[in-house]
Parts: structure tokens; sequence; C-alpha cells
């Protein structure tokens, strides 16, 4: 069972028990099952239940007692995954169906290799995408060029004038997979910065310092506190995504920075903290970088998360490796959860009784980041147990999802 749902399930019993004490409104006989209604609980401030068909309107709203009420229902429009890792070839045609099952559109991680450095390179791995799905599946990869030293102004102004290539990813040199390709020093890249400043074309932040020197656990925030401020400082134009956000210290930054600067938020994130790596024994499939962080950094992740702002927003950082490659002397970064990432993140907004924010976060608010109209075809998620497979084939390989095995609460109902 993950963090977030142990949380949730904690929450249901205090609030069960608030409940069944005495005095409550006459409908409710003393032990009362769960409500089940499509409503948000009380934030403790107290009832705000209206009447409804089934049941009465709380008679002691005036005098601040929670009551219990459970959604098992949430509709949404269609999300999008602002950060995936889709690959390529039989890897790419194992994984792109889950990706386009739960969101409309998806920003295409360029750390392929050879990495996609030009528009020609986007374009002809979208076609690869939008080939490897299934006749008649709507999804639309959004494309994004990986900023090398080599990277140039002229490249700037192609991505700007392709229509499916939406922003610049930056990898710090050797930080992450397939990050070799990445520039030492963002900074250094001056005029590229300036060109997309300029045209409005954003950067996707991988935030974590290379100083060999930080602790991994320290990586996001020296970065934070180091080369993001003189970034915002240099060019406060720039539109920036501080992607995969995993410390508090990255949530407050981007919470005290303009609103061109936002952050993506990963499932996995949202779901678990770093004991999760070690649980039993050590976990290749819990490791991915940014690593996971302490009890208090996931907290602030959900915080923010759940507090409706426009720049929080939903990016899964799905990123598939076989399971050989994960369960090796040195295994690779990164944790599929394409199957099931609106599941886990559902999962996270019930916990703290944010589920009406759930389409802020998933379908709005990066959306309107990019400048890209929010869905008008909605989706439904509903309570409903299911179990996670153990595993997915991929040719003579297989994959790892992110809780295998293990049942979920709620089910993406397509
Ligand atoms: O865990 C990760 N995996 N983090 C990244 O930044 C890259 C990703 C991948 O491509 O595997
Ligand atoms: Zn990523």
């Amino acid at each position: 069972m993950w963090v977030g749902e142990q949380a949730a399930l904690r929450e249901t019993v205090e609030r069960v028990a608030d409940c069944n004490v005495p005095g409550k409104p006459a409908s409710s006989g003393g032990k009362r099952p769960i409500a089940r209604r499509t409503r948000v609980w009380p934030d403790g401030q107290g009832c705000r239940l209206p009447a409804t068909k089934s049941g009465p309107a709380c008679d002691r709203g005036a005098i601040a007692v929670p009551r219990l009420t459970v959604i098992d229902a949430i509709e949404l429009a269609r999300p999008d995954d602002w950060h995936v890792h889709l690959r390529d070839g039989e890897l790419l045609r194992a994984v792109v169906g889950h990706t386009a099952r739960q969101f409309g559109r998806a920003i295409v991680m360029p750390n392929l290799r050879p990495a996609v450095v030009t528009v020609a390179d986007a374009l002809a791995y979208r076609d690869r995408i939008l080939g490897a799905l299934a006749p008649g599946v709507d999804f639309q990869p959004l494309m994004t060029l990986y900023l090398t030293p080599g990277t140039t102004t002229a490249d700037v102004e192609a991505a700007v004038r392709a229509p499916h290539v939406h922003a610049i990813k930056f990898y710090p040199a050797g930080a992450t997979t397939h990050a070799e390709a990445g520039v030492p020093d963002v900074l250094a890249c001056s005029q590229v910065l300036r060109a997309m400043q300029h045209h409005g074309l954003p950067l996707l932040c991988h935030g974590e310092s290379i100083d060999p020197h930080v602790d991994v656990f320290d990586r996001e925030a020296t970065f934070v506190r180091e080369t993001l401020p003189r970034l915002i400082d240099a060019y406060p134009g720039l539109r920036i995504v501080l992607e995969h956000v995993t410390t508090a210290e990255g949530v407050a930054a981007v919470e005290a920075a303009p609103e061109n600067v936002a952050a993506t938020i990963t499932a996995h994130h949202l779901a678990y903290d770093r004991n999760a790596m070690f649980a039993g024994g050590l976990r290749p499939h819990m490791y991915c970088l940014p690593v996971l962080k302490r009890a208090h950094h996931r907290a602030e992740l959900v915080r923010a998360a759940t507090s409706g702002s426009s720049k929080f927003f939903l990016g899964t950082d799905s990123a598939p490796h076989l399971r050989g490659a994960k369960e090796a002397s040195c295994g690779c970064a990164g944790i599929f959860t394409a199957h099931a990432a609106l599941e886990f993140y559902a999962g996270t907004f019930a916990s703290v009784g944010a589920l009406d924010r759930l389409e802020q976060f998933a379908s709005r608010a990066g959306a309107e980041f990019y400048g890209l109209p929010v869905a008008s075809e909605r989706v439904r998620l509903g309570r409903e147990a299911w179990t996670v497979p153990a595993k997915y084939d991929v040719g003579d390989g297989e994959l790892v999802p992110l809780g295998a095995g293990e049942s979920l609460p709620w089910r993406l109902l397509v």
C-alpha cells in the first residue's frame, strides 16, 4: 500500500468516527455507512453539505462539525501529461498506448540516443510516435528539442515556426538517463535563452546540480538555490518549467517566482517518499531522478499540487526501462507510471480531500501555461479497486510498472 493511500484510510477512519458522534442529523441513525455522494468533504471549518436527493442538509452547519462524504466518482476534462518519456522502437510501441489511453496530449521528452536536437529530428520522432498508435486512437504528441552546447538561435526560430514543437528541454550534462548530450552550464547558453525569451518558447529544466560534491538528495535544492534565481533574474520573461519538482525548496522557489515560472509534479513523488526505495530491501523500480525525497518534501508537493495554483501541473515523468536495465548492479533511473498515472494522482488528491482540484492540476493549469485549449472531451475516474499487472511484456523483455501486483483504489473508466 502506498503512502498516500495509508493517509487516505487514516483520514477516512477518523472522519467516520466524527460522523458517528451522538447528535448527528436524524438521517444518520447512529452508525451510518460512509456517504456515497459526489461532494468534497468539509475542510474542518464546518459542514457545507447541502440537501441532496439522498439526504437532508446538515443541521449543524453553524456549529462546525465535520461530516464525512467520500467521493466515489469524478469527471474532468481529459487530462494531459506535460512530461513523458515515450522512447523509440519496440519500447515506444509497448508504452505509447498507455499514455494515449490516459491523456489527450503529452509533452514528449527528447532524450533519445541520438538526442532529438533539431526540428527535423522532432518531426520524424513525432511521426514514429503516431505510427506506433493503434488505428483511430486520438492522441497528440507535443514535441521538444534537446538543448545541447551546439543549439543555435536558428534552432529556436525553427522550433517557434514548427507547429508541433512546444519547448526546449535542458538537461545538465550527465545529470540523468541519456543526459550526456546536455549542457554543463545553462547560463552559458545566453543567445539561445534570449531567443527563447523573445519568442515565448518554454525552457523545461531538469533542475539538479551536477557538482559531484553535492549529495544526491541535495541536487535539486542546490540547483534551486544556485542556478534557478540567476536564470530568472537574467531572463525575467523566459517561460520556465521546473520539471518534476521534488523538494520543499523547489516548490517555494516556484511559488515565489513570477507567473512565467511553473513546475510539473509526478504521480510517484506525490505518492511515495524515499523510504519506498528501501522497503524491506533495495527496490530498483522505485529509483528515479530526481530521487524520491523525505516525507516533508512529499507533503509540500501534495500541498502545491492540490492548492489549485496555476503554477503546478501534471507531468508524470513516466520513464520506462526494461526489467534487466533496472534490476542490475548499476540500474537505470526511471519509473514507468503511464499505465496508472491518473489513478495514482486521484489517490493522492483523494487522500487530502482535494479531488475537486484534480481537474485544475491535471487538465487546466498546464494547457494554460502552454497556451493550448483545455480539452472539451471528458473522462471519468471511479473508486473501483483493480490490480496492477505484475509486468508488461515488451518483445523478449519486461516492463515492471509502478504498483506492480498491487491493488489501486481508483480506476480510469473508459
Ligand atoms: O528518472 C528519470 N528517468 N529521470 C530522468 O530525468 C530521466 C528519465 C529517463 O529518461 O529514464
Ligand atoms: Zn523526465
